[in-house]
């Protein structure tokens, strides 16, 4: 049942909840489309029976693109030549656990994850991580796989960001997908700073476009506060309600997130909010964190948007999140060392794409993202 030809794609923590419902978003062609893909199943070995029997699951699915599905608590076994790896898998917050004690027994499973796709993953794997704290293990995790590049990671704030533009469109009455734009900035945990006043817009069926701050200008007060407060503790909201925490929507917008980045880009003027290796000190973060961003994505890569104007409002929202950031980074110091072995540089959107490269069609965009994961095969 092998496919030479297949996407290989490493999933840790599979079995858990958000792993249930997001394996058939990645075998079914949502993300990849008509590509065969090869899963790799990772757990710890308590879950391996469980996980047993979602392969089992996934294999009656009978999904035309899915070659092979295999469960391991191997990392190496896992990673052994990925093109992709989503990181779901961490520990779980324990009742009375200090935040500084989960940041740190996370940061330990993350550096050997990043330590065993150094090894033996391809230098070309994308690399995409869920599990809470989602910056600071991505952070550790980038830090240890020197041989792939930083630019090859990212932290899932992608459902932050649908939890914005939900909002949003619910307030102005009109559809979700109507509302562009909006932004997550910072860490994934409530010091986020949930962005509709820069940038964002609203598109009509007609294509008209009026910005947020206009159609928002008499609710400001909503915007400003409410807005921000209802999308920074969503999470906790859901976990209230349904007793567990979200599992759907965190799949959905995983594999929206990998959909966006590795496959089909961003559409021309349209933005998406991923939490990426700031190296270069975008809208004056300081470098050296794992922190959210506007980004467009075009050919498997992601770009800064950089030219956004931040009002005194974000600057100050945006330096509350950055500094939770540094006091993640400087909990985990000693567990993850300073700096990468090998620096990558980072390329800017504004440097690196030119008004023709920009003018490429979604569809052109796509085939050339498909022919990136062709290519590290
Ligand atoms: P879950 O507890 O249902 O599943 C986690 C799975 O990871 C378990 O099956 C566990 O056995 C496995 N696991 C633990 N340590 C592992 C390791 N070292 N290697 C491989 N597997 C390991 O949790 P759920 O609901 O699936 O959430 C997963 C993570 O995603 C949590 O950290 C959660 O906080 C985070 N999350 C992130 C979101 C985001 O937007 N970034 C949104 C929602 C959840």
């Amino acid at each position: 049942m092998t496919n030479s030809t297949a996407i290989k794609i490493a999933i840790s923590g599979a079995a858990g909840n958000i792993g249930y419902a997001l394996l058939p978003l990645l075998a079914n062609g949502y993300v990849f489309q008509n590509q065969p893909v090869e899963l790799r199943l990772l757990e710890i070995p308590h879950a391996i029976k469980s996980l047993t029997g979602t392969r089992m699951e996934l294999l009656d699915c009978a999904f035309p693109c899915l070659t092979n599905v295999m469960c391991t608590t191997d990392p190496l076994k896992a990673f052994e030549d990925a093109n992709v790896i989503v990181l779901v898998g961490g520990f779980p917050r324990k009742k009375g656990m200090a935040r500084k004690d989960l940041i740190q027994a996370n940061t330990k499973i993350f550096t050997s994850m990043g330590q065993a796709m150094n090894e033996v993953a391809s230098p070309n794997a994308k690399v995409l991580v869920v599990a809470n704290p989602a910056n600071t293990n991505c952070l550790a995790a980038l830090t240890e796989a020197s041989c792939i590049p930083s630019k090859n990671f990212c932290a899932l704030t992608t459902l932050d960001h649908q939890r914005a533009k939900f909002q949003i469109a619910n307030r102005l009455g009109v559809r979700a997908n109507r509302v562009k734009n909006v932004t997550i900035w910072g860490n994934h945990s409530e010091t986020q700073y949930p962005d509709a006043l820069t940038g964002g817009y609203y598109i009509s069926e007609s294509g008209e476009k009026s910005s947020l701050k206009t159609l928002l200008a008499n609710d400001l007060e909503w915007a400003m506060n409410d807005f921000v407060n209802i999308v920074q503790n969503r999470g906790k909201s859901v976990i209230e309600v349904r007793g567990n925490s979200s599992a759907m929507s965190a799949a959905m917008a995983t594999a929206d997130c990998l959909k966006t980045w590795l496959v089909a880009g961003t559409k021309e003027g349209e933005t998406v909010s991923m939490a990426v290796y700031n190296d270069k000190g975008y809208y004056g973060v300081q470098p050296g964190i794992v922190f959210s961003f506007p980004c467009e994505c075009k050919h498997g890569e992601w770009f800064v948007k950089e030219d956004l104007q931040l009002s005194e409002f974000a600057q100050e929202k945006l330096k509350v999140t950055e500094s939770e950031l540094f006091e993640e980074r400087d909990a985990v110091q000693e567990l993850v060392g300073t700096s990468r072995k090998r620096s990558v540089s980072i390329v800017s959107a504004s440097s690196s794409m030119t008004t023709s490269e920009s003018e490429v069609s979604l569809s052109t965009a796509a085939e050339s993202s498909a022919q990136f994961l062709r290519s590290s095969i």
